[in-house]
Parts: C-alpha cells; structure tokens; sequence
C-alpha cells in the first residue's frame, strides 16, 4: 500500500498540535531536521520531536539533513521516531553500517538517503539493511521546490535493485510532490511519498491526502 507522509516544515509551528491533527488521515509524519552545515537552513530538532510525540500516534518518519548523524541517530530514535532517516553523502561508510545497526537495535527502522546529484549506486552497499531509501526530487535545505524528473529513473534502479533481491525495502520520495508528480513516482515504484507545500496549503489537508491516494491508484 502507497504510504503519504505530510512534511511538518511547512505546518504553521505555533499551532503544531492542532496542524499535525489536520494531517492524522496520512501513514506517517515527516519531519524534516535541518542543521545550517549540510543544509543551507536550519528547521527544527529533539525538543520538538519530543512533544510530537506526545500528542500523536502518527508513525514518526524523521529526516536528518545534518552533519555526522550518526551521532545523532539514537538520540532521535529515543526521543519518540519511528523511522530515521539520514543522508549518505554525510557519513563515512563504517559510521553508516554503525548506525543503521543501532537504530535496528532499539527497535527502529533505518533508511538512506541520496540528493539529486547522487547516484543510486552509493546505497548500494547498505540496501540489504535498510528499511527505507530516500530518493531526494529537489536539493534538501527548502520546502515548496519543483520536483526533478531526474529521480523518475533512479526510483525505477532502486525498484530493479529490490526485487531482483527480494528485499523488504520501502522506496521513499521527497520533495515537489502533488497528484501529477505522486503518480509518476508511483509507476517508477515508489511506495512512500513526502509532500509538505501540497498537504499543508491546502484548506482541507484531509481532502487533499485523499486526492494524492486517488491519483496514486490512477
Ligand atoms: C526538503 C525537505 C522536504 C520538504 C518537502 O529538504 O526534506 O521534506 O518539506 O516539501 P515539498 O513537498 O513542499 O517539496
Ligand atoms: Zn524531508
């Protein structure tokens, strides 16, 4: 099943608790840390994710766009994520394998992430651990970019990749997602999908969810 995970950065931050229940009808949350060295732009960290979790039972899919997350990762996952994501052009190989194994065993789900400009190739070596890989459709840093046609191919390599080993690995996209842009990555074989300007615009977040399901099962 197709999986919309609403990204919080473009959610009105004085009133988080009553926005995060405007997105409940989604799968996950998405929440997007951001550090000003990997970055340009700094969003927010462990404090705010530690009151998330206390007003939802939303499945918590953080992003890391930091620097040396391996030192972060734990830290993360015990402040209330489900799923942790960070990024491979950040960590030396070791610290990569290091981390996804702490995440596994506290009992969280691990995932990677590439930026446009990084080959499908560089999870190559992790794929048999991860939970989840992160194909970036805009550079990360801001919300509300247009989505890159150039990841289309890269989720169709990575779906090549984990059927040819029957792997149980979620094929996660971010970044300039709405209906037209969610259904292209579906056929490529995307299973998760990021949106933050189309969800958190939107009037009716409940409707608008709907319509990017609807237009995943087109
Ligand atoms: C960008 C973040 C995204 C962002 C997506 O660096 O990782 O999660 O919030 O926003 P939209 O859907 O507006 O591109
Ligand atoms: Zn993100």
């Amino acid at each position: 099943m197709i999986k919309i995970s609403p990204s919080i950065l473009m959610a009105d931050f004085a009133n988080l608790g009553d926005e995060i229940k405007s997105v409940s009808s989604a799968d996950y949350l998405h929440f997007d840390v951001m550090d000003g060295v990997f970055v340009p732009n700094i969003s927010i960290g462990l404090p705010v994710l530690e009151s998330v979790r206390k007003v939802t039972d939303m499945l918590l899919d953080v992003h890391l766009m930091i620097a040396s997350p391996h030192k972060y990762t734990a830290r993360f996952a015990q402040a209330g994520a489900d799923i942790v994501v960070f990024h491979v052009e950040a960590e030396m190989p070791a610290n990569i394998s290091f981390a996804i194994n702490e995440l596994h065993a506290l009992g969280k789900k691990s995932g990677l992430s590439i930026k446009p400009d990084t080959a499908v190739s560089a999870l190559a070596p992790f794929m048999d651990l991860l939970d989840v890989v992160l194909v970036m459709a805009v550079e990360p840093g801001f919300g509300g970019q247009s989505f890159m046609n150039a990841a289309l191919p890269k989720i169709a390599e990575l779906r090549y990749l984990i059927d040819a080993k029957n792997l149980h690995c979620d094929i996660e996209v971010d970044g300039g997602i709405n209906p037209d842009t969610a259904r292209l990555c579906i056929e490529a074989g995307a299973t998760v999908l990021v949106a933050g300007n189309d969800v958190f615009r939107a009037a009716d977040r409940a409707a608008r969810i709907m319509e990017l399901r609807s237009a995943c099962m087109m």
